[in-house]
């Protein structure tokens, strides 16, 4: 974790190799999410012309364009019942059972969650997907690929060039992803934290 840092300068001339990238995609699709709903998509953008589209609304941040592979991690703009049972179904498959023994577990879900949490379902999702951020970033540190958390970009533009509103997704949050550049500064600054006693309290 501190050889980590969130990169600002790429080496453009360096690519994940594929049995390193096949791994961090294993690693973000295994993100545990509240119920195990997984209310995301993961676009991988390896196509130079679509970063360079992304890149004036990512306010000119240069990692969209130098990175190896850029990770655009977006949620569903209206989460629903249709949702809840696509994860049923996707259960019945995975555990060998009848979607029907899941009914009562799917009742619950659509009636306490897509119901009784309706107008905060955006967020919920939100918060889903930086679960996803989180663990890819840790996941890509653990395999020595550097990363650069970035919420700095306009998302509705963002969404135009991926095509998002039509497949009812929008983008919460994205992740350029990579090799250092020899010449970025930021790798050897010291971190900024609080003191360990400061943020963890012992009870
Ligand atoms: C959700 C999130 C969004 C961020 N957005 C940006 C960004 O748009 N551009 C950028 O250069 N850094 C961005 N950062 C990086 C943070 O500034 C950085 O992680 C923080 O200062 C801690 O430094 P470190 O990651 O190098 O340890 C973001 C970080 C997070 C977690």
């Amino acid at each position: 974790m501190h050889w980590r840092y969130a990169t600002k300068q790429f080496d453009s001339s360096r690519r994940i190799p594929d049995e390193i990238w096949d791994d961090i995609e294993k690693a973000m699709v295994l993100t545990p999410s509240s119920y195990g709903l997984q209310p995301w998509k993961f676009f991988v953008i390896t196509d130079s012309k679509v970063r360079e589209e992304i890149l004036p609304y990512a306010w000119n941040q240069r990692q969209v364009v130098d990175c190896s592979h850029l990770v655009v991690i977006a949620r569903p703009t209206n989460f629903g019942a249709k949702d809840v049972d696509r994860f049923i179904a996707r259960t019945a498959e995975v555990r060998g059972v009848d979607a029907d023994s899941l009914a009562g577990f799917r009742n619950m879900l659509v009636s306490q969650l897509v119901e009784a949490m309706a107008d905060h379902l955006d967020d919920w999702a939100v918060r889903q997907c930086y679960i996803a951020l989180g663990n890819l970033m840790t996941a890509a540190a653990l395999l020595k690929v550097d990363a650069c958390p970035m919420e700095g970009f306009v998302p509705i533009e963002v969404d135009r060039v991926l095509g998002l509103p039509e497949r009812g997704l929008t983008a919460a949050v994205m992740c350029p992803m990579g090799y250092r550049a020899s010449e970025d500064r930021y790798a050897a600054l010291p971190k900024v934290r609080y003191r360990l006693e400061d943020v963890i309290e012992r009870i």
